[in-house]
């Protein structure tokens, strides 16, 4: 049984999608903790709720990046984690953390990467006449959201689109990738080669 530990900063449905497929599909895995930066975040009742195991490290109340970095990751441990999952945690963490969890550490980014790393990416997307946006899973390395890409999807920019119905569209699709992806490493089914990830069953396409 491998233990999955996810990292939260708000609302947290992306960690949602993955305790349900989790438990739905019967991984082998649990989700051993989920863990936000801020107090407020809305996931940690749905964590407390379904009986996960939540903490809070609080990056206000730590003067430098280091010292947060260096809890967090203490905290983490504490969940002996076979995978850390960053499921809209906003904070960028430093290459001696990405480092401590190489390979085993994801993220989900609101944009088809390498376009449009960083904030607003939706507005971005917009206000560049993109035809099409989407999402990114990847592994994370210390660059900020860039690494080797997992999986993608990819939804239309209607006319009229704003910021809120673009975003919409596009978590729909986050949480159909972002728990795929977590179950394909969970199960040892993911490669790395060259910086490049392949799906061993090659069904990553199919999620597009
Ligand atoms: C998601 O759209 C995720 O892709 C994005 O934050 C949102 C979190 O929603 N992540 C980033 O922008 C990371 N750079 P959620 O809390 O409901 O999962």
């Amino acid at each position: 049984m491998k233990n999955i530990v996810i990292l939260i900063s708000g609302r947290g449905s992306n960690m949602e999608a993955i305790v349900k497929a989790c438990a739905a599909e019967g991984w082998p895995a649990r989700i051993a903790a989920v863990i936000s930066n801020r107090p407020g975040a809305g996931g940690l009742a749905f964590a407390a709720e379904h009986g996960i195991a939540t903490a809070l490290v609080d990056h206000k109340a730590f003067a430098e990046r280091a010292a947060f970095d260096t809890e967090l990751a203490r905290v983490i441990q504490s969940y002996a984690p076979d995978v850390v999952v960053l499921a809209g945690f906003m904070r960028i963490l430093s290459a001696d953390f990405v480092r401590a969890f190489d390979g085993r550490l994801l993220n989900i980014h609101p944009s088809l990467l390498p376009a449009f790393p960083g904030l607003h990416t939706h507005q971005r997307a917009l206000e560049a006449g993109c035809k099409v946006a989407g999402a990114t899973v990847h592994l994370v390395t210390p660059e900020l959201d860039h690494g080797p890409i997992i999986a993608q999807a990819v939804v239309p920019v209607l006319p009229g689109d704003s910021e809120a119905t673009l975003s919409a569209r596009v978590l729909v699709r986050e949480h159909e990738i972002y728990p795929r992806a977590v179950r394909w490493l969970v199960q040892d089914e993911l490669a790395v080669e060259n910086g490049l990830v392949t799906q061993l069953q090659g069904r990553a396409q199919a999620l597009i």
